[in-house]
């Protein structure tokens, strides 16, 4: 898999913050059906490694990776669960190293020049830049890529994107994808409603089509 065409042609990850690992198929299967077939499970949450392990078996059309890996254990148990791509909210050598034993693609995160030399460093094709609104937004990407674009580096920035400022973000080229948690709220997931999680979804999709 190619990690940068797979994120670019989905163009918005849903991040998913799940307690429950039972929702995990139903979600997958609204985000699915809207139109985003990339997925983000984060290991902020126990049920991380098992509704990645569930979206596997039960949701074929569903590219799913593990976000918010910080240790290099995590790395090794999202491979094991099923993970087709990791990402991380920061850079750590040893972590992006284990990723690339265990081949698993990794997105580590940066929000500086230096973290971003260190990425590039360490053989990854692109980055998450996070917290993407509070580290400076497009502004700052377009800036680092005032020094950075001659490497071919790609973003995926995340952190306080939604419906609106999305489309700022999705017009620079070097932009491949965005994640955020506003396709999948808190409330929606605990209430079981997938039809507003697919009409976010389906929104989203729209916003990515419209960047043709
Ligand atoms: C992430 O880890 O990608 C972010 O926490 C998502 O940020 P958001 O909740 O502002 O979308």
């Amino acid at each position: 898999m190619d990690i940068v065409e797979t994120l670019k042609a989905a163009g918005i990850i849903p991040v998913i913050v799940i307690d429950d690992e039972a929702k995990a198929v139903p979600l997958a299967k609204a985000l699915v059906g809207g139109g985003l077939p990339v997925l983000e499970v984060t290991f902020r949450t126990r049920a991380a490694a098992g509704a990645i392990a569930r979206i596997r078996a039960e949701v074929p059309d569903a590219v799913v990776g593990a976000g918010t890996l910080l240790t290099k254990d995590q790395v090794k148990a999202a491979k094991d669960a099923g993970a087709v791509f990791g990402v991380a909210p920061g850079f750590d050598p040893a972590v992006v190293s284990v990723a690339q034993e265990v081949g698993l693609p990794m997105v580590p995160g940066v929000a500086t020049a230096s973290e971003l030399s260190q990425a590039l460093t360490a053989g990854v094709p692109m980055v998450k830049f996070f917290p993407a609104e509070a580290a400076g937004g497009v502004k700052m990407i377009k800036n680092l890529l005032g020094a950075f674009k001659f490497t071919g580096v790609k973003f995926m920035p995340t952190g306080g994107i939604n419906a609106v400022n999305v489309k700022d973000y999705l017009a620079v080229p070097e932009i491949v994808a965005c994640g955020g948690t506003w396709i999948v709220p808190k409330d929606a997931l605990a209430s079981n409603d997938w039809g507003r999680i697919e009409t976010l979804a389906a929104e989203a999709a729209a916003i990515v089509r419209a960047r043709g």
